[in-house]
């Protein structure tokens, strides 16, 4: 059984209001401090400065913001956190944004964990737990790590920013940025569906297909940096977006009763969600929330784009570029990711591993779980259904383990396979044949 620790007020209902004026939500209006005290270059160490601009560090690697993390556990029990409205912006203390006028919200509500207890009877597995992450605004996970960067970039006074996606990563960019007046070039791969270009285009953003992957985007908005002056909000090449990203297993935490579970299996791309999880939860340890349990974390790669899995299985610190990488679950096909070592780390240090699933297994997967628990998971949340099949049948996973599943957009956003039953109201309907 979930231990749901929450108390929910229907008067602190998040409420928003087109004005950007924020009404009863308490967490957008109190000033509650953040314990930032610095960024850490998480290859070298070597601390940078808060409350500046930052990209990559001096080493060319990612940046990880740090807290005074004795000051979030003198500020902060559960039972203050359990009475806050239900929003990621709950976790203040633990997040970047000092200010709280420089929050820019669309109402980022706390996802459901929603249980799957026909497959998991069917497959004769442990509890199946999917966190859907399709909930939030823009229709996907990648919401807790924009509105993060946007909200920091408003507390700079930046005025564009750029960003390669695979769709739904410049979907939330677009509308956060326009919220708050600030411009977005956002480049994506060519076949990057429709949806996902239609509605970045939509939000506000100028958006452009590019003949390439998500990488060779990356490159673009890397050279015109110095030529047009924006700021690059690609993955893990700026520190926020990780600090937004980490919300998920803030709120796993919470929502499970501080008892993490025994797996989580993570549709892995550019990483940010798993390496994000994973310093919440060193976080909440050091803060007194949680003991020293941690699940296995697993990186759910496509067969057509599984650089990671080939890193791991050949137990390399970095993953070289995945050449003609090609996957139908398109948030997952990055060929090449700048956190590498951080996704590879944090599986080995959980003793979790990485897996690849194939396309077939991707779409069964979709199938299954919408006909048989009424769930339409996105093509990469079918891929950690389809791993923990797979696994559970191989013995990875244990019969009595508890897993979360990550589905991290609504599967609403994908094409989905036509229906052609017709019924003509001039012909006498057959009922008995329905
Ligand atoms: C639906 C979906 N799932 C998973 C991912 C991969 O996320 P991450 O970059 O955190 O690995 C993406 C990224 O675009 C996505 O859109």
């Amino acid at each position: 059984m979930l231990g749901l620790h929450l108390e929910y007020s229907p008067a602190k209902c998040t409420a928003i209001r087109g004005d950007d004026h924020l009404h009863y939500d308490d967490n957008l209006t109190a000033e509650r401090p953040s314990f930032v005290t610095h960024l850490e270059c998480a290859y070298t160490g070597e601390h940078h400065a808060a409350d500046e601009v930052h990209n990559l560090s001096r080493a060319g690697k990612p940046l990880l913001v740090r807290y005074d993390l004795a000051g979030v556990s003198r500020a902060l029990s559960k039972e203050a956190l359990a009475r806050r409205s239900p929003d990621l912006w709950r976790y203040r203390e633990l997040l970047p944004v000092r200010r709280t006028q420089d929050i820019v919200s669309l109402g980022e509500a706390m996802t459901p964990v929603i249980g799957l207890p026909r497959l998991a009877a069917k497959l004769g597995g442990g509890e199946l737990l999917v966190k859907d992450e399709g909930r939030l605004p823009t229709g996907s996970f990648k919401a807790r790590g924009l509105v993060m960067a946007v909200s920091m970039a408003k507390a700079f006074g930046i005025k564009h920013m750029a960003m390669p996606t695979n769709g739904n990563a410049g979907a939330a960019l677009a509308a956060y940025a326009t919220r708050t007046g600030i411009r977005t070039t956002i480049f994506c791969p060519e076949d990057t569906p429709e949806v996902n270009v239609s509605e970045i285009a939509l939000q506000g953003a100028s958006v452009y297909r590019v003949n390439g992957l998500i990488d060779d985007c990356g490159k673009i908005v890397g050279a015109g940096k110095a030529k047009v002056g924006w700021f690059d909000v690609s993955t893990l090449k700026e520190p926020y977006r990780i600090e937004g990203k980490k919300t998920m297993g803030l709120e796993l935490a919470e929502q499970l009763g501080w008892e993490l579970p025994d797996a989580i299996f993570y549709p892995t791309g550019g990483g940010t969600g798993l390496i994000g999880m994973w310093k919440a939860f060193a976080e909440l340890e050091a803060i007194g929330f949680i003991g020293a349990k941690r699940p296995r974390m697993i990186a759910v790669q496509a067969e057509g784009c599984a650089p990671m899995v080939r890193a791991f299985e050949a137990g390399e610190e970095h993953a070289p570029r995945f050449e003609n990488a090609y996957t139908i679950a398109s948030g997952i096909r990055v060929p090449q990711a700048i956190g590498d070592f951080l996704i590879l780390r944090a599986v080995r240090e959980s003793h979790g591993f990485a897996i690849a699933v194939s396309d077939d297994a991707i779409t069964a997967a979709i199938d299954e779980v919408a006909h048989e628990e009424g769930f339409l998971l996105c093509p990469e949340g079918a891929a950690t259904y389809a791993a923990y099949k797979q696994t559970l049948a191989d013995g990875r996973i244990g019969r009595h383990e508890r897993a979360v599943l990550f589905n991290c957009a609504t599967g609403l956003k994908y094409p989905l396979p036509p229906v052609h039953r017709m019924l003509d109201m001039h012909k006498e309907i057959d009922f008995a044949a329905l």
